[in-house]
């Protein structure tokens, strides 16, 4: 029996992922709404990230004490962990305004002066994905952080003029999925960096106890729990997964998410017990059967299951590198023993495996 699925499996397979990206840790369109209405707007509500919550609270109330404004700061770490979500906090417990904006909307220098210029002393200007800041729009963002003004030139050629425009006194909080892509002189402007980090089964437990209450949602502590766990470690998927449970209790049971409940919808949804759905499996036993467990290039990875680079990058593999399958190595990724008990694939499939190419 070969335990190499043939392209067509990988092909189906990823289909079924594409019309159903349910674990997947990047905002949907679809979440947009949803994720508004069970935003937390306080550190009591914002459950997790305890230390750099400690941090928080200390800088905000110095910052109130001196009646200054926050230094600016940076939030970097995979997507759907809170970034945004805390800036918000942060806004709230300041008792300012916020301004959210992302890079990619910033892409003509008027874009970024507008907004700079349009702020009030103390307020918040949030910029996601900062890391897709344009050169420019970094270079006038240099001297607003550094000392609150904007450089602007009149006039052309030889009579060009250099303009200093004094701007009030706000708080930068960038977000970024991918720190290491951010320009050094930007990163140095900020004051705090701080990275967000996956949550354990009991603080995603908490999130999705809380996301049922506010949606009316009956739900016992095992079932939260048995969510929890196929959450890979992020309050979107498991906000996302408590809804589509809710949908399978309410249609086939009495509406009340139990353990029983939650995993048998799981399973139909096709998330295992670590929360991988059959992208993440294709990958893992791709790496395994194909290329002996690896080192293996993640060009050849995306080409073999029909991925992007990125997707694979940005989505797949934090998580897989977290939670210990996946091992990136210089010569490509690597996959890891835990890879293979997950599987269920043993030393014993891999040597018919190798006997049938042989
Ligand atoms: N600490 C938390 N406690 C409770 N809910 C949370 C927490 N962090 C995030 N959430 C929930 O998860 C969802 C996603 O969070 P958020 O949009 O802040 O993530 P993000 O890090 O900004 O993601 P992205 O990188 O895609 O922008 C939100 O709807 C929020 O309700
Ligand atoms: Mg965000």
């Amino acid at each position: 029996m070969s335990i190499i699925p043939d392209n067509n499996d990988f092909k189906t397979e990823h289909n079924i992922t594409r019309k159903n990206p349910v674990v997947k840790a990047e905002s949907l369109d679809s979440d947009k709404n949803f994720e508004n209405s069970i935003r937390p707007k306080s550190f009591e509500a914002y459950i997790g990230q305890s230390a750099l919550k400690e941090t928080l609270k200390i800088t905000i109330e110095a910052a109130k004490k001196r009646e200054q404004p926050l230094d600016h700061l940076l939030f970097y770490g995979p997507p759907g962990l809170g970034k945004t979500t805390l800036a918000g906090v942060i806004a709230e417990q300041m008792g300012v305004n916020i301004r959210i904006t992302s890079a990619p909307a910033l892409e003509r220098p008027r874009d970024i002066i507008g907004i700079l210029m349009s702020l009030k002393g103390g307020e918040i200007l949030f910029i996601d994905e900062i890391h897709r800041l344009n050169k420019v729009a970094e270079e006038i963002l240099y001297p607003a952080m550094e000392d609150f003004f904007l450089d602007m030139t009149t006039g052309k050629s030889q009579t060009v003029k250099t303009l200093r425009v004094p701007l009030p006194k706000f708080t930068l909080i960038g977000a970024t999925t991918k720190a290491g892509e951010l320009s050094g002189p930007l990163r140095d402007r900020f004051g705090i960096i701080h990275r967000l980090e996956f949550y354990t089964e009991d603080e995603l437990a908490k999130v999705i106890t809380r996301t049922a209450g506010i949606l009316n949602i009956e739900i016992t502590e095992e079932g939260a729990r048995a969510i929890a766990k196929r959450s890979r470690g992020t309050p979107r998927i498991a906000n996302r997964l408590v809804k589509r449970v809710s949908d399978f209790a309410l249609v086939k049971h009495d509406g009340k998410i139990t353990e029983k409940v939650a995993n048998d919808s799981l399973d139909i949804l096709k998330i295992d017990a670590f929360g991988l759905d059959t992208t993440d499996r294709s990958l893992l036993k791709l790496i395994i059967e194909k290329y002996d467990g690896g080192p293996v290039g993640v060009e050849t990875i995306a080409a073999a299951i029909g991925e992007d680079v990125r997707t694979i990058e940005d989505v797949c593999e934090p998580y897989l590198l977290q939670a210990g399958l996946l091992q990136r190595t210089p010569r490509g990724r690597k996959v890891s023993p835990a890879a293979y008990r997950h599987l269920g694939i043993t030393d014993r499939d891999i040597n018919d495996q190798k006997s049938l190419w042989n």
